[in-house]
């Protein structure tokens, strides 16, 4: 992961939690705190990162992974306003994700760690999600998914159907949009 996503950790942990929060889980992890925006650093500092702020708020895994997943979209999208542009709605903006989004930011950032998603493009109002990644960062998509809606003042379901986290090769989501 590269050291930007490190510092959106720490700036959403400072926001909700305080300053104090966030150094006491760069302590807890051996961690300095000085994450340069453009380099890679090993995904366990960002486990390890996760895991201690389970252990200190006692809210699980899995949600707090999903809540940064929600933080990190309209930051990606600060930066990256046009990546946003020419999308009226959340279906196609998903589909852009693995066909247009990170095949640049594969271009812009040589070395960046990036899932793979394959999609089954079913209907208008149904679009089905397919992630694969090492690093088994599903949650994170949810989150990111959720804020992507949002966005687009879109209310839908998301269905995680299989989970690599429960033995399966990759995950699946079927989206079903409702409005
Ligand atoms: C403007 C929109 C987006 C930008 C600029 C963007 C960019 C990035 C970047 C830079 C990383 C890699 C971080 C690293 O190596 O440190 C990343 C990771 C990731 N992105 Fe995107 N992304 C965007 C939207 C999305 C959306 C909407 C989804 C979900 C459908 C998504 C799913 C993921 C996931 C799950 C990862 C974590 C790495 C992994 O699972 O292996 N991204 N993205």
């Amino acid at each position: 992961m590269k050291g930007i996503v490190f510092n959106y950790l720490g700036e959403m942990v400072e926001e909700e939690f305080g300053l104090e929060a966030w150094d006491s889980l760069l302590q807890k992890t051996g961690l300095d705190g000085q994450f340069v925006a453009s380099e890679t650093y090993s995904d366990d500092q960002l486990f390890a990162l996760v895991a201690a702020a389970h252990e200190a708020t006692g809210i699980e895994t899995k949600e707090l992974v999903r809540s940064f997943g929600r933080y990190m979209l309209p930051n990606f999208r600060k930066q990256n306003p046009q990546f946003f542009e020419g999308h009226t709605e959340l279906k196609s903006f998903l589909l852009s994700v693995d066909r247009v989004i990170h095949v640049e930011v594969r271009k812009l950032h040589p070395g960046v760690e990036l899932p793979e998603f394959t999609y089954d493009d079913e209907s208008d109002s149904e679009l089905t999600m397919h992630y694969t990644s090492p690093r088994k960062l599903c949650f994170l998509a949810e989150g990111l998914i959720d804020a992507s809606a949002e966005h687009f003042n879109t209310k839908y379901e998301l269905d995680h159907t299989q989970c690599m986290h429960d033995g399966a090769d990759f995950c699946t989501f079927k989206i079903k949009i409702l409005n």
